[in-house]
């Protein structure tokens, strides 16, 4: 709901309140933003009081001395008038003056979403939209800012554009896609950073005055710093108290800056990455930043997050996909690399059909010469020695199995190998004034160019055209270096932007003209994972790193801002490449069915025990898809902090959940904790099952060939045997039980191998790095 009342602007969701007057100088004062409060006439008891008319404060105006914008909690903060914390807008002017102030000149609601030029955008029907413009007389320019308010999940989204309306043009240095200053109070943010194979880690840091600010400047979004961030306050935990999440969608560099002035005002912004940005902006035209998003729960950071997981389910992923079960996949990547010719791909696809998988999917190397990473990207044609019967007749032999067909392609980029680079090198990002750099042996092409991207369109278009391909894998596998656009005219400070707009336009285009292909982003795993992605590509690849333990923490650090349904997760082989760990075959199924489900490893190597072990985790999956890639997401603890972590999905109607629970290390003499549900009924009956696992008879090294004359641990029958035979975990089911049991008293798992003594069927052999699913499922009314 908007509302407005002479000079106050009230904004609420259904729990949520966020309000904003005009000041007695004509700035945009912000009042409040919390827990929902209901709107009354007069909020001037939630205004500033503290004023300093003496010291060296700056007056804003000689009308009223004790009234400094240092003191204000403003709406969107300029240079050069007394606020010294840092501004939202810094612009020049044409004779090179750097001061802005920008005040109120109208408000309207507007009857439809606002959508910002040419970038990805939230989108709603019955979403209001509130602008305000605010002004600056010497620079002749209106500043818009919009907020959107999406009720039912506590998401206010906001964007600003900045309009020259004067007859010369002048340079923006810095434009945030939002500011939002909050009064005294503690804070903890927390951020989530990483790199290649360790994306999206949780961060806390304590703040106090000062700044701290994450960014990218690589020209996409990063797996360094994701723009999604939260600021809580310091008793806030999972499940109880006051925290706030902002998001931007926006896939290029970004920047989040939080500011603890020392007044004790705490200032957040967010929006394009000023470092290295400049923009012309001509006499008559305008610019559109990214949209901002925001969110505030008083249910701890749980809700958080499933607020942005509502958010980016119903008003960011759109399309054909949106609400779809997606297909299990059995992907090649890992399996044979670029070793690879269609005898052996059918191969894997009758396996991959034979375990369950619904779609197969021909990662990198099916095109120009590219047996290795060191050329080809650029040469979208067949490489007709690896198949001789091309794409379209791949496809057909994998349609006729009953299999889905999908497709890896990494349009982006060339290879300086490759016709394309020999035929345009001056569409690649490089200068002649240096060596240009390489990153996995390739170069970036220049997306700012308007040619390059009809190019990659057409070329596009050709390649998704082949066959029946149903999905796309987009990869994007370096960072930008060596930043020079050989267009004439091009100005270096609009280049990680334009770039990122060239990316939106192909995007765009590429989405419409194939509505029903499922799109998979990737950037070397999570070097891309953002909401502006997502508006085109409803999941994304979230690392290259499958090992299971240090899938958890990836997994849990992504589900602080995104849903499951989002978040691709494979199985790959033991040891996992990027860990070198081995774990076993179950555990690495139970993390990856907490997101969209695929394999990644040799299933024509499977042994007798893995490929019966993977065959009957696909039936569970299949059977709880829709619980586990739509279902509300939980976490029941923090797996950054705690050796044990509990997850557990929902469904909608609180009948059915599935808990996760792992254990990084176990520990032998101790007392099990009991297992305690979240989110279901508390009046209702349920039943609770564990999934019995496959268990290896490895598990027990020696002890099982010490009890058999002849049989030697590393031998040749003992690994057959090991192979084929598998014992099963624990039987474990519970029925019935209260909701308010199981979430309150909880349960208490089997009795964990602790030393000698064991049984085999019912002892839980939960060792290190390893999990047990639980399913809770509501018994019918007597
Ligand atoms: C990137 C991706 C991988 C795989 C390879 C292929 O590394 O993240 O999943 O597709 O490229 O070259």
């Amino acid at each position: 709901m908007i509302h407005v009342n002479q000079d106050v602007f009230y904004l609420s969701t259904q729990n949520t309140s966020y309000i904003f007057r005009v000041s007695q100088t004509g700035h945009l004062e912000s009042l409040y933003y919390g827990r929902k409060i209901p709107f009354q006439n007069d909020f001037s008891f939630l205004g500033n009081n503290l004023r300093t008319g003496y010291g060296n404060t700056v007056a804003y105006s000689q009308a009223d001395t004790s009234m400094s914008l240092e003191h204000l909690r403003l709406e969107y903060s300029t240079f050069g008038k007394g606020d010294y914390k840092e501004p939202s807008i810094q612009v020049e002017h044409p004779d090179s003056c750097y001061v802005s102030d920008f005040k109120y000149r109208s408000y309207e609601i507007l009857k439809e979403k606002y959508y910002p030029a040419g970038l990805p955008s939230s989108y709603g029907d019955k979403a209001e939209t509130l602008l305000v413009t605010v002004h600056d007389k010497a620079l002749n320019a209106d500043l818009n800012l919009y907020y959107t308010v999406f009720e039912t999940c506590d998401v206010i989204v906001r964007s600003c554009k900045l309009i020259n309306k004067g007859d010369s043009s002048f340079k923006i240095h810095n434009l945030m896609s939002a500011q939002v200053d909050l009064p005294p109070q503690d804070y903890t943010m927390l951020t989530f950073d990483g790199a290649w194979i360790r994306e999206r880690h949780k961060n806390e840091k304590t703040l106090s005055c000062g700044t701290y600010s994450i960014s990218s400047n690589i020209g996409t979004s990063s797996n360094r710093h994701n723009p999604f961030f939260a600021l809580k306050e310091p008793e806030c935990t999972e499940h109880n108290g006051n925290c706030y999440g902002f998001n931007l969608i926006y896939s290029g560099n970004h920047m989040a800056r939080v500011e603890v002035s020392p007044h004790n005002i705490t200032r957040i912004q967010n929006g394009i990455n000023p470092f290295e940005f400049e923009w012309n902006l001509e006499a008559g035209q305008s610019f559109d930043t990214p949209e901002s998003v925001m969110t505030f729960s008083s249910n701890g950071l749980n809700g958080m997050s499933q607020n942005m997981h509502k958010f980016v389910q119903d008003h960011i992923v759109r399309g054909e996909w949106q609400y779809k079960e997606r297909p299990i996949l059995v992907n090649n990547w890992e399996a044979t690399y670029f070793f690879f010719n269609e005898k052996k791909i059918l191969k894997l696809v009758d396996e991959a059909k034979s375990i369950g998988a619904e779609m197969f999917v021909l990662d990198d190397g099916w095109f120009g010469k590219r047996n290795n990473d060191k050329c080809s990207l650029g040469d979208w044609y067949v490489n007709t020695k690896k198949l001789p019967h091309g794409i379209d007749g791949l496809c057909k032999k994998v349609n006729a199995k009953g299999m889905m067909f999908g497709l890896w392609v990494e349009p982006e980029m060339v290879s300086p190998d490759s016709d394309l680079y020999r035929a345009h090198p001056d569409w690649a990002v490089t200068t002649d004034k240096y060596v240009p750099s390489q990153g996995r042996n390739q170069f970036v092409l220049d997306l700012t160019r308007d040619d390059v991207c009809d190019y990659l369109i057409d070329a596009m278009t050709n390649v998704f055209s082949m066959a029946n391909i149903e999905y796309i894998k987009w990869d994007m596998n370096r960072h930008l270096s060596d930043i020079y656009s050989r267009q004439s005219g091009a100005h270096m400070g609009e280049f990680f932007h334009r770039y990122t707009l060239g990316l939106y336009r192909i995007l765009d285009e590429l989405v419409k003209r194939f509505p029903k292909i499922l799109f998979e982003s990737c950037s070397s795993g999570g070097n891309r994972f953002d909401l502006g992605m997502f508006c085109y590509m409803p999941q994304t690849w979230a690392s290259d790193d499958t090992d299971s333990l240090e899938r958890v923490k990836i997994q849990a650090g992504t589900s602080y801002g995104y849903p499951p349904s989002v978040i691709a997760a494979h199985v790959s082989g033991s040891p996992s490449y990027a860990a070198m760990r081995a774990s076993d075959i179950e555990n690495r199924f139970n993390v990856a069915a907490f997101g969209l489900l695929g394999y990644e490893l040799d299933v024509t190597q499977l042994g007798k025990f893995d490929k019966s072990a993977i065959k009957k985790q696909i039936a569970y999956y299949k059977a709880h898809r829709k619980l586990f890639q739509f279902g509300k997401f939980i976490r029941l603890t923090d797996c950054f902090k705690s050796n044990v972590t509990y997850w557990q999905v929902v469904n909608k109607e609180q009948t059915e959940s599935v808990l996760f629970h792992h254990i990084n290390r176990h520990q032998v003499s101790e007392q099990t904790p009991y297992v305690k549900f979240a989110g279901l009924k508390e009046d209702s009956m349920y039943s609770v099952i564990v999934r019995q696992q496959g268990l290896s008879l490895k598990t027990f090294g020696e002890i099982i060939p010490s009890k058999i004359p002849g049989v030697e641990e590393d031998g040749a029958l003992y690994t057959k045997v090991t192979d084929t035979i598998g014992l099963k975990t624990e039987k474990q089911s519970i029925s019935p039980v209260s909701g308010e049991a199981l979430m309150y008293a909880g349960f208490l798992p089997k009795l964990q191998f602790n030393g000698g003594g064991f049984s085999l069927t019912e002892t839980r052999f939960m060792l290190d790095n390893s999990s047990r699913l639980y399913l809770a499922k509501e018994e019918a009314k007597q």
